[in-house]
């Protein structure tokens, strides 16, 4: 069984219900998954101040937050994180902040990695968010599995360095295709990789 984590962080929603679906899809291929939220870090009343992030805020608080130990434990690993200007969010840097000792240790090598975002507009920073994620993977030493266009699903989101999707809508078919096959690639490429 290919073990896949599958670590994120959404303020409203967007990469949240992307994470799920990658996780389903990820479970019914016979996958062992782990779902983790990355812990916030902005201060309670800045989030209690924006509805729309209080509301996701308390929809997942009793879900499991990523730890460290997580990707230790991965084959595979796919980053989530809107864009906050160009960049991943804070809140999963400061995950990917805490990674040092088992970086240092080799421990985030040899594993294969795959990221999803979401932006506000189309052209807001979606291929930047995923090549910064794509930057860390490769200071990990890890196998970066982009989809390309390695399916005809991927004419359709127009997305090779990852998956992307502009907030606003809940997933659509052309949405759970992408995400379907990123998953589903990445597993392929980590289960030859275990032999
Ligand atoms: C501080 C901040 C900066 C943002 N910067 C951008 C940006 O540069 N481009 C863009 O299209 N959206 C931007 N957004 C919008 C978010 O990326 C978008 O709402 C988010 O990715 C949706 O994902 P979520 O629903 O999982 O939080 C920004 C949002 C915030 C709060």
């Amino acid at each position: 069984m290919t073990k896949l984590a599958i670590i994120y962080y959404s303020s409203y929603g967007t990469i949240h219900s992307m994470a799920t679906r990658l996780a389903e899809t990820a479970e019914s291929a016979g996958a062992e998954v782990r779902l983790r939220r990355v812990r916030e870090t902005a201060p309670d009343d800045v989030v209690q101040s924006v509805e729309p992030w209080a509301a996701h805020a308390a929809s997942v608080a009793d879900q499991p937050v990523a730890e460290p130990a997580d990707l230790d434990w991965a084959d595979a690993a796919i980053f989530g994180s809107g864009t906050r200007y160009g960049h991943v969010t804070s809140q999963l840097q400061a995950f990917i902040d805490t990674l040092g000792p088992l970086w240092q240790e080799g421990k985030l090598a040899d594993k294969v990695y795959a990221a999803i975002t979401s932006t506000s507009t189309q052209h807001g920073g979606q291929e930047t968010t995923l090549e910064a994620m794509n930057t860390t993977f490769a200071h990990f030493g890890g196998i970066i599995v982009p989809p390309g266009y390695t399916d005809q699903v991927k004419f359709n989101d127009g997305n090779p360095y990852g998956v992307s999707k502009t907030a606003g809508s809940d997933l659509d078919d052309t949405d759970r295709a992408a995400l379907d096959h990123l998953v589903t690639r990445v597993l392929m490429v980590a289960g030859k990789l275990r032999g």
